[in-house]
């Protein structure tokens, strides 16, 4: 870690991935400068080092803080006039001040006294110790970027019109940060999270005079493949309210422009809230931004349902916990109250009416909050759901397929899926991910996998009865799909194909710029977007004729073009609970589709109505309500954040030399063979290189890694990744984690990760070096060969994973492609007499070698990997009985050790094939 003191020199840029760490650092560096310097004195040697230093960190921080409205411009001169006039105690009190109201976030809710006059007033409260209450009672704080070439006087002239309206009614509060260019406000805007709303004022000009390398960087993010050196300035304010769409959706931009309202009508103007002509009105603005604000803030549900808790009222229905009744009365259970405080049960009802509503039914607040989330994530639909990913998944397999219809689908995808295509009665084809032999993870379906799929069953006449593509994205580990890519080329071959997208852990993506793309949603207005333009009709045409001849060969080589006249259909379902703000099991399942009213709404009702409870979880609802709210307001600055603390664990095992002797963090290199990453990008940080990472990359690549999985390679400490997991992370330090391969284990940051979570992981790593060391260094000869072995075994004796195999005959009528009735196995199996258990031992293996078919009757599920390496119907091949018997996990879901492997007796299968 970047730890600064007033002795060491400073880190360099390179060491940072992000401008907002440099920031938080060079701030406590000077402000532990300032205090060694009024503890020695500027005079002497030392005083004049600390004064160099305390210098340098000024400049250092110069073009940064101009994106920031605390301090302020006022503020950090004022505090460099302290250094320049050598008043050491004002300085120290002030930066002092500063640095702590930076990391507590207290200038956020009242003013900092910076000035000398003001340094009398020392009613410093410790901010951390405000109980949530206290913090809940402030006005929110934001910023406000506006964009005009001013001079310093125009600059005091807006700041003091927008200060003069705010009135004590106001629900917030505001500052503002003024930036002259078009390319300072997309830095900003990336740089400082606080930005709420953007004003652009027709004084703008294009280009950007700060240099510094990691505030410029945040340019590459927007404008890869944009143009902006061309724009004539009238066109400065329109491209500028476009770009902040394009990287920060959710901001509200106002355009104030000189140009006529004719003009600017037919232009792209992003998400621009409203435009001013010319006009200076302050208070118009002022309100305007505060209702644009409110409209994110508000939470319709989680607001009635505290009305609702306040109201008196008799129940005389079920529900006895309702208002904490039947626990108050009781003499056992008063922990649970005390526990859990009052408001829960105040809040627990089973009312559908007294302003509340029906989740089933949904007509007002639940209604109202589920559009909501609809405009923050970019579907044209979204459904809450209060039993997890796992019931969201059936609901949408259900409402969209027919028993027969065909499913391809990812076999290491979650079990969810599997049961919902028994239940839906379609027929599978399982597509098989790309392995990663030597990690024993699986990556994910390469597109080429997947058009070769639908290619067969082209040949084969099938194709009118395949409805859906279901693919995970991102995996557990991480992989992240080009989902427009993959959808591109599918609707190339089938132009009406549904796309489930399992986005169980990429809920926070739409809210980080460079995943933004990759999420099934942005995918899916992007393509309804150029679908419509003449150069797609184009392209397609072209390539139509270009390919009239084509073989399949030539048609995996090419990149396909979609019809001008494909329908987008595309569903996402996300775990909010996993990776954002959401009580557990609360869910989405977010509808982008061209034919959801024409054709689905109608199935996708009966099948909600099919999986979801009578009696919704309120809490839940409500959570993901201000779950929603929250990533509206400030996911941005969550996900930067959670990227920053899994950068830092990266660069804290290359770098650190007792780390990187036992551990290693995967890279893209690691995870994505080369001919899925066309960019070379090996990996986000080196030793010797420092940071890469690129929205180009993002663009480009098949697939990428998303940063803020870290999967740290434990072979070389001898422990395989369940007992690195158990017996080491969690019962000796008390770090949780929920996935391990062999020899990997997998952390995941969150938006909840902090800097100091992230500095106690890297400690107890350490630790676990130290240790170690200190074990091989008293080793005896033969304790060290048994390490080495044990070692050897983990790293270079890995079992090959095995593929599907594929379903018997049984389940596949004679059919020439690959998919399954996995249905008809599925219930095969509910009588005992059509199964039979086998030992896996060698006559087992001696049996298929001869040439039987066995075949499971279950599905056999391994933790880890977590998904089933068969299904019901499925071949059992040597390959998966070599990887069963190497696998040295004890938690195999559907195997019974006292009994065997569960598969279907030859007269079962027989007796199926004949019906
Ligand atoms: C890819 C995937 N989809 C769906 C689910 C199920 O989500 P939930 O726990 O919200 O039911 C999981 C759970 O781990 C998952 O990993």
């Amino acid at each position: 870690m970047n730890v600064q003191t007033s002795e060491t020199r400073l880190p360099s840029i390179g060491d940072y991935y992000s401008a907002t760490q440099l920031r938080a650092d060079r701030w406590s560096a000077l402000r532990e400068t300032a205090e060694s310097l009024l503890s020695h004195g500027p005079d002497g040697r030392k005083g004049a080092k600390l004064i160099k230093s305390a210098e340098a960190l000024f400049e250092a921080l110069a073009p940064i803080e101009v994106y920031w409205a605390f301090p302020g411009a006022y503020s950090f001169d004022h505090l460099k006039r302290l250094l320049e006039q050598r008043n050491i105690e004002d300085l120290a009190i002030s930066v002092r001040r500063v640095a702590r109201a930076l990391s507590s976030g207290a200038y956020r809710r009242r003013t900092i006294p910076i000035a000398s006059d003001e340094l009398d007033n020392d009613d410093y409260e410790d901010e951390s110790a405000l109980a949530p209450e206290d913090r809940a009672l402030g006005r929110p704080y934001f910023e406000v970027l506006i964009v005009d070439n001013v001079n310093e006087h125009q600059e005091r002239f807006l700041r003091k019109n927008l200060h003069r309206v705010r009135r004590a009614e106001d629900p917030f509060i505001y500052e503002a940060v003024v930036v002259p260019s078009l390319e300072d406000a997309l830095m900003g805007i990336l740089f400082n999270y606080n930005v709420q709303a953007v004003i652009i004022r027709p004084g703008l000009t294009l280009k950007s005079k700060n240099e510094l390398p990691i505030i410029r960087q945040y340019l590459s993010r927007v404008s890869e493949g944009e143009d902006v050196d061309g724009l004539q300035p009238s066109e400065y304010g329109p491209e500028a309210c476009r770009l902040i769409a394009k990287v920060r959706p959710e901001l509200d931009a106002y355009l104030i422009t000189d140009r006529s309202a004719e003009d600017i009508a037919g232009l792209d103007l992003g998400r621009c809230r409203r435009v001013f002509y010319n006009q200076e009105d302050f208070l118009e603005l002022h309100l305007n931004v505060l209702r644009g604000v409110s409209r994110r803030y508000k939470t319709p549900f989680f607001t009635a349902l505290k009305e609702y808790s306040k109201q008196p009222t008799g129940v005389f229905h079920a529900m006895p916990i309702s208002r904490g009744k039947s626990i108050s009365r009781s003499h056992w259970i008063q922990d649970m109250g005390a526990f859990y405080g009052p408001n829960i049960f105040l809040a627990e009802t089973s009312a559908t009416s007294g302003g509340l509503d029906s989740l089933l039914e949904p007509r007002g607040p639940i209604k109202e909050a589920q559009d909501m989330a609809a405009r923050a994530f970019g579907s044209k639909q979204t459904f809450f759901a209060t039993n997890g990913t796992s019931t969201c998944n059936k609901i949408v397999v259900q409402a969209l397929v027919r028993p027969g219809d065909i499913v391809l689908i990812d076999r290491d995808c979650h079990k969810s899926h599997h049961y919902g295509m028994v239940l839906a009665g379609a027929k599978v084809v399982y597509m098989d991910s790309y392995p990663l032999h030597e990690y024993s993870m699986y990556g994910a379906v390469p597109l080429r996998e997947i058009k070769h799929t639908l290619l067969k069953l082209k040949a084969a006449g099938k194709l009118d009865r395949v409805r859906m593509v279901l693919l995970t994205n991102c995996t557990f580990d991480g992989l992240v799909y080009h989902v427009e890519r993959v959808m591109e080329e599918c609707l190339a071959i089938k132009k009406d194909l549904i796309f489930l997208w399992d986005e169980a852990w990429f809920a926070f993506a739409r809210f980080g710029p460079t995943y933004r793309q990759r999420t099934a949603m942005t995918a899916a207005n992007s393509m309804r977007n150029r679908l419509q333009e003449d150069v797609g009709r184009k392209a397609w045409n072209d390539q139509q004729k270009a390919l009239e001849a084509a073989d399949d060969e030539t048609l995996l080589a090419t990149r396909l073009v979609p019809p001008p006249d494909a329908r987008i259909r595309v569903y996402a379902t996300q775990s909010t609970h996993k990776t954002l703000t959401s009580l557990r099991q609360g869910s989405m399942i977010h509808v982008n589709d061209m034919d959801f009213k024409g054709e689905v709404e109608q199935a996708f009702h009966e099948a909600y109505m099919t999986h979801t409870s009578t009696s919704p979880n309120y809490q839940i609802i409500a959570s993901l309500d201000v779950g929603r709210r929250q990533v509206e307001l400030e996911g941005f600055e969550f996900v930067q954040r959670q990227i920053e603390s899994a950068m830092a664990i990266r660069r804290a095992v290359a770098t650190h030399p007792l780390l990187n002797k036992y551990f290693r963090v995967l890279t893209p290199a690691d995870m994505i063979p080369d001919q899925y990453r066309e960019s070379g990008f090996e990996a986000y940080y080196k030793a010797q290189d420092g940071w890469s990472d690129k929205w180009e990359i993002w663009a480009k690549d098949e697939f990428v890694l998303d940063p803020t999985r870290v999967t740290l390679a434990v072979g070389d400490t001898g422990w395989d990744g369940d007992t690195f997991k158990t017996k080491i992370l969690m019962d000796k330090y008390g770090i949780q984690i929920n996935k391990t391969s062999r020899n990997t284990v997998l952390f995941m940051t969150n938006i909840g990760t902090t800097r100091s979570s992230v500095a106690y992981l890297i400690e107890v790593l350490v630790e676990i070096a130290n240790e170690l060391d200190d074990l091989l260094d008293d080793a005896s000869k033969m304790e060290r060969r048994s390490f080495e072995n044990r070692v050897t075994a983990l790293v270079k004796d890995v079992p090959p994973l095995p593929d599907f195999s594929r379903f018997h005959e049984a389940f596949r009528s004679g059919a020439v492609t690959p998919e399954g009735d996995i249905r008809s196995a599925f219930f095969l199996a509910y009588n005992e007499e059509n199964c039979d258990y086998l030992d896996l031992d060698d006559t087992l293996m001696k049996r298929l070698d001869a040439g039987e078919e066995l075949v499971s009757a279950s599905f056999i599920i391994p933790y880890p990997p977590g998904f089933p390496i068969l299904v019901p119907g499925q071949v059992i091949s040597p390959e998966i009985l070599s990887f069963m018997r190497a696998l040295d996990v004890s938690e195999i879901h559907g195997y019974r050790p006292d009994l065997g492997l569960r598969v279907f007796t030859s007269d079962a299968l027989a007796n199926q094939v004949t019906n």
